[in-house]
């Protein structure tokens, strides 16, 4: 429904069996897998897609840590890494390589060899910390 009905084409149809994690959305700020999840079962609650963290034009915090440590080769894991991190790092704000590596164990990447997403998520939330310190 998100990717046909709406055109919401970010979040992606990997292996459709819950195992890939490129389907992540956040169902009431929860990552769910959307491939799992019936539309019925989403009536009446906060669903926030790839297509939502930003403001238009602009990006995340996460995902400008990923374009800037090369976290992404085919991208077709990608906007599934960030729904997660976007979750664990609103609630995780300082968290260890070995916490955000644990957050993300879900995610399944065949091309990066994983090392160069950690890097983003924690580049990601250092800037966040910078970002809150300085608008506190
Ligand atoms: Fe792979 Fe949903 S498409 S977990
Ligand atoms: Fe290709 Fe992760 S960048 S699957």
């Amino acid at each position: 429904m998100l990717r046909e009905d709406l055109g919401l084409t970010g979040s992606k149809r990997g292996c459709d069996l819950g195992t890939c994690g490129c389907c992540t959305v956040l169902l009431d700020g929860v990552p769910t897998l959307s491939c799992l999840t019936l539309a019925k079962l989403a009536e009446g609650r906060e669903i926030t897609t790839i297509e939502g963290i930003a403001p238009p034009g602009g990006l995340h915090p996460v995902q400008k840590a990923f374009v800037e440590k090369g976290a992404t080769q085919c991208g077709f894991c990608t906007p599934g890494f960030i729904m997660t991190a976007v979750a664990f790092l609103r609630d995780h704000p300082s968290p260890t390589r070995e916490e955000i590596s644990r957050a993300v164990s879900g995610n399944l990447c065949r091309c990066t060899g994983y090392v160069k997403i950690l890097d983003a998520i924690e580049a990601a939330s250092r800037a966040m910390a910078r970002e809150g310190a300085s608008s506190a």
